[in-house]
């Protein structure tokens, strides 16, 4: 299968030298592409700023931006049969941005945001035949919510990982998540290597692609 990938967190900044962000690693995409490349898909990462390497026989593209994430998506999609969106993309953006350092005196306590576009969903009128996977980071009852962004997303595969879990989510080697599908019960997999969790997704993708 040829599966493009995404990774990490994305930077939305406001001046060359300050952005908002998140605390993705990229541990998780990045072991979902190693472990599909070793499988013999053909694998194209798009990595937000991380300090992974990247794994043999992945071609990777790096974005710093949600827009970029976006841009790198919408041109690669179309030679891809499926899409894992791993990526912690920024939900929202600073509404403007310098061109050169911003000085303390010039700055205003309150930083206005706009939104960012939401990859899956601009993305989904493109989808196809293409399978679309997708993460869901939760606090609270993770579930819920990730069912309904399973439909609102309209995914074929969603994992949901509750990221107030010390060992699990972001920026540790393990993870526990449950995996959802329209119609399918609820997989809930146990406590495992990131590597392991990429390989149980990728069992349930090529499944989903026969
Ligand atoms: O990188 P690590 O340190 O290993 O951490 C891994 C992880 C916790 C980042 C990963 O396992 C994970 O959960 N990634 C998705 C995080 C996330 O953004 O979840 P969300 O619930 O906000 O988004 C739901 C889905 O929509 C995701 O597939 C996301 O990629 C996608 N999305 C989100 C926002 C946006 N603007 N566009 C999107 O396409």
């Amino acid at each position: 299968m040829r599966i493009l990938i995404t990774a990490g967190p994305t930077r939305e900044h406001l001046d060359p030298v300050r952005f908002i962000s998140n605390r993705s690693t990229g541990k998780m995409g990045f072991a979902l592409a190693e472990r599909a490349a070793a499988r013999g898909h053909a694998v194209t990462l798009v990595a937000g700023p991380v300090t992974c390497e990247t794994p043999a026989g992945v071609r990777r593209i790096d974005v710093v931006s949600a827009c970029e994430m976006l841009d790198a998506v919408r041109r690669e999609l179309g030679d891809a049969q499926a899409l894992i969106m791993c990526a912690a993309v920024a939900d929202w953006r600073p509404k403007r941005l310098s061109p050169v350092k911003l000085k303390k005196r010039d700055m205003e306590p309150i930083l206005e945001l706009e939104p960012n576009p939401d990859i899956l969903l601009t993305l989904q009128p493109d989808k196809g035949g293409r399978l679309f996977v997708g993460f869901a980071a939760e606090t609270g009852d993770p579930l819920a919510e990730a069912q309904r962004k399973l439909i609102a997303k309209g995914l074929d595969l969603l994992a949901a990982n509750d990221v107030s879990q010390p060992d699990a989510g972001f920026a540790v080697d393990t993870n526990r998540v449950t995996l959802l599908a329209p119609g399918c019960d609820p997989e809930h997999l146990p406590l495992l290597t990131k590597h392991a969790v990429a390989d149980r997704i990728l069992d349930r993708l090529e499944r989903l692609n026969l």
